[in-house]
């Protein structure tokens, strides 16, 4: 070991406990690498991510030069190179969010959903297995993982812990395989695993592509809002920053082997919550009552669109206390401000120069 690595090696060993959390540049992740790494000043949080057209690291531009923060850019993908950072930090928590995560890019190119949401999950698992042998104490790998693998419900029901896995579109079928594949390691290798599957988050930070944030940014510059189908399909809505706080309750208390069901108990139709965000930025842009409306244009549906998704998410309640907070029309008005606030944030997403950010912070480190 050279005398920078024993450097480095001596900076890790202070911290109580060194935890990986993949895909912290995304939308989610960054919400809990900013939790976590404000929350838990004794945890040494790695941030590894491949910085796909998802990954922003203006995401965590506030705590970047955090003392017990790191990022290392990974490609999951990359078996040599997960190997090489689990010999470099010997995580004691792994919180796995990367992944390819938009239905429509699925559809379009299911093959990066393969390698990253499947092999990438299993290069983990594999690392997770050599590095801990069986030292297995105070070790857990916590998967992030989709509503969507249950399938599409009808008008009745909702999806419980133990509802039969039934994913309907390419995307599901790598979560719902990934999550297999923990489980199995679970069981097999006896691995410490916990599995989430929520519900649809929304919240400041979205990448464009998602349906809040799209129509946020068409409404804003006049532009159609285009609406799958009749708009009739139903998606259950949660506020990011309530995933981050379940994600840090069943990181602390979960059980492994254990699946927790997180949702926002909160389903809207996609039309009539395009309504209500039309509302709302009318009241915000200064326009008349009705004109953002307009702007509502029917589309060609989604191949295969589920019609609707909702969690029963009273395990996580009963079991460690957890509740949404945000009433949604309160939530989304916090989101609209967000938007309209980062206006700079929201430009540079679209015109790709948030890439430019990682240079400028990170080239030559
Ligand atoms: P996102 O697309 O915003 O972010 C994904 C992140 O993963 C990006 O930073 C990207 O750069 C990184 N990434 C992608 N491929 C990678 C690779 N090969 N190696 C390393 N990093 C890679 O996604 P999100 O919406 O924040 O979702 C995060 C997780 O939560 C995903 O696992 C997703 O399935 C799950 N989830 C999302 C939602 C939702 O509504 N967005 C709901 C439930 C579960
Ligand atoms: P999305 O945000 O892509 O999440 P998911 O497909 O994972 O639920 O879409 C949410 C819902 O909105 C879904 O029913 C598809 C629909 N939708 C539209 O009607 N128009 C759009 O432009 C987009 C992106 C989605």
């Amino acid at each position: 070991m050279g005398k920078e690595d024993q450097k480095e090696n001596e900076k890790i060993m202070k911290y109580r406990k060194t935890i990986l959390i993949t895909g912290g540049a995304g939308f989610i992740g960054s919400h809990v690498v900013r939790r976590f790494v404000k929350n838990y000043p004794y945890y040494l949080i790695v941030n590894a991510d491949k910085l796909t057209y998802a990954g922003n690291l203006e995401n965590l531009a506030d705590v970047e030069e955090n003392k017990n923060y790191k990022f290392e850019k990974t490609d999951i993908v990359d078996k040599k190179a997960v190997e090489k950072l689990f010999r470099k930090y010997s995580f004691a928590g792994i919180i796995h969010l990367a992944a390819e995560s938009h239905v429509d890019r699925s559809i379009t190119g299911p093959d990066e959903f393969v390698f990253t949401n499947i092999i990438g999950t299993v290069n983990l698992l594999n690392a997770a297995r050599n590095g801990w042998h069986d030292n297995l104490d105070g070790k857990l790998f916590y998967h992030i993982s989709t509503d969507e693998v249950f399938g599409s419900l009808g008008s009745e029901g909702m999806f419980t812990e133990e509802t039969a896995y039934d994913p309907k579109s390419p995307y599901s079928a790598s979560k719902a395989s990934s999550d297999h594949m923990v489980r199995a390691y679970n069981h097999t290798y006896r691995i410490p695993a916990v599995i989430s599957n929520c519900s649809n988050n929304y919240g400041p930070n979205q990448f464009p592509e998602k349906l809040i944030p799209l129509a946020i940014n068409n409404i804003k510059n006049n532009k159609p809002v285009p609406v799958y189908g009749k708009g009739e399909n139903i998606r259950d809505w949660l506020y990011v920053e309530d995933h981050a706080s379940a994600i840090d309750k069943i990181f602390h208390r979960g059980k492994p082997g254990e699946t927790y069901n997180i949702g926002g108990n909160n389903e809207w139709k996609n039309i009539d919550l395009i309504k209500l965000l039309c509302k709302i930025m009318d009241r915000k842009l200064g326009r008349k009552p009705g004109d953002s409306e307009k702007l509502i244009t029917y589309v060609k549906d989604r191949p295969g669109h589920d019609l609707r998704y909702a969690i029963d998410s009273s395990k996580l309640q009963k079991e460690m206390g957890w509740k949404p907070i945000p009433e949604f029309e309160e939530g989304l008005e916090k989101t609209v401000d967000w938007y309209l606030a980062n206006v700079k944030w929201l430009e540079n997403v679209i015109s790709g120069d948030y890439v430019k950010y990682y240079d400028s912070m990170y080239s030559g480190r």
